[in-house]
């Protein structure tokens, strides 16, 4: 018979080095919309990721096939899997650990993240479905729009199969750190990566709340009105990139590298690594909403500890009381989908 050697030894005989040893490669992680937009470059960057051993992509797109041989010659340790329709779907979603959702439609120019609410939220209700049958612990990242509603869709449906756990549904905000963050090394003449901001509340227009007073390095910006500019702008840019593509959707490349972040921050804290945080989208008690976005520290079961939002200033309070009824409205338009 065949005796497969460890990666680790493969990997010497390659020359390959920082190269992870076969003892760390135990993940699953599922990509449902794999063949989308986010989907396709999002898996392009989940499979280079060495805590993954399995990459199970599903979509009902009929290409789905075709994306996962294309990615499993890639000379990277990730086993990568293809499932395309309904009646594959519960193969791909068991006993896996993470789960992302890019599955749904993007806006065009003119929509709002809302205008996608009745198409994207029975995606996302039937694989949370899905979830809660086949892999219920794992944690879902979900990147689907109105990421809003669609988090409390996800938990309501958890919840009614009587396998919610709070701590493992977040929605994906991290293109607004990351954006946040992009424009703050621009502005200042430094690394982005260097950049640190939290950015809380949710994800779409007023409920997006970058903390620029605790970004570090502070971003240099003179007066008031600057200031008010970069935030907009934050709050916008999702716009900005429907705009600009003119027809042809939304954010894809740097929203699946936003996801590639999350991913990776949840497949860390799952391996037992201490101290890594990344804003995300969960059930909270912190403020009227009962979801909220804001630093989260992720552990061995998901989120391990919410961080809170710590001090902001007069500025930014006011962009919270915005941004509190906005994030009620959302959350509770996604509890009476699934409720009805
Ligand atoms: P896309 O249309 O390019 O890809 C979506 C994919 O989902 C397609 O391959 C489609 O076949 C698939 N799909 C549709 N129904 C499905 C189902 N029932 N099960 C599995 N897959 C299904 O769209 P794109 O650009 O990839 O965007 C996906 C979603 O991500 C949109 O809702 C978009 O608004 C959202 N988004 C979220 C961001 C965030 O920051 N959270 C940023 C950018 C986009």
């Amino acid at each position: 018979s065949r005796v497969l050697k460890p990666v680790a030894t493969v990997a010497v005989q390659n020359g390959a080095k920082n190269f992870s040893t076969s003892s760390e490669l135990k993940m699953k992680v599922m990509v449902a919309g794999a063949s989308g937009g986010i989907g396709q470059p999002l898996s392009l960057l989940l499979k280079q990721n060495p805590l993954i051993s399995q990459l199970a992509l599903y979509d009902i797109a009929p290409v789905t096939p075709g994306v996962a041989v294309d990615l499993s010659h890639m000379d990277t340790p990730a086993k990568v899997l293809g499932y395309k329709g309904p009646e594959e779907l519960a193969c791909a979603v068991a006993d896996s650990h993470v789960i992302v959702v890019p599955a749904g439609v993007p806006r065009k120019p003119g929509m709002t993240r809302d205008d996608l609410f009745n198409v994207n939220a029975s995606i996302v209700r039937d694989l949370a479905e899905c979830v809660a049958k086949n892999a219920p612990k794992a944690i879902m990242c979900i990147i689907t729009n109105p990421v809003n509603s669609m988090v409390p869709i996800a938990s309501e449906v958890l919840k009614k199969n009587g396998v919610y756990d709070p701590n493992r549904v977040l929605g994906v905000t991290t293109l607004d750190v990351v954006r946040a963050c992009s424009f703050i090394g621009t502005i200042n003449g430094v690394d982005p990566r260097c950049v640190t901001i939290p950015v809380i509340g949710g994800h779409s227009g007023v409920t997006i709340i970058p903390v620029l007073s605790q970004a570090n390095p502070a971003p240099k910006l003179t007066d008031q009105s600057k200031i008010e500019a970069l935030t907009k702008r934050i709050q916008e840019a999702g716009t900005e990139v429907v705009k600009a593509k003119a027809g042809g959707g939304s954010a894809t490349l740097s929203m699946a590298w936003a996801g590639a972040r999350i991913a990776n921050a949840v497949l860390r804290g799952l391996k037992g690594e201490e101290n890594v945080v990344e804003c995300a989208y969960v059930k909270s008690d912190l403020t009227e909403a009962k979801y909220f976005a804001n630093p989260l520290c992720f552990g061995k079961n998901g989120v391990a500890k919410n961080l809170g939002y710590g001090k902001l200033n007069a500025y930014e309070q006011q962009l919270l009381k915005a941004a509190i009824p906005e994030l009620k409205k959302n959350i509770e338009t996604g509890e009476k989908f699934v409720s009805k």
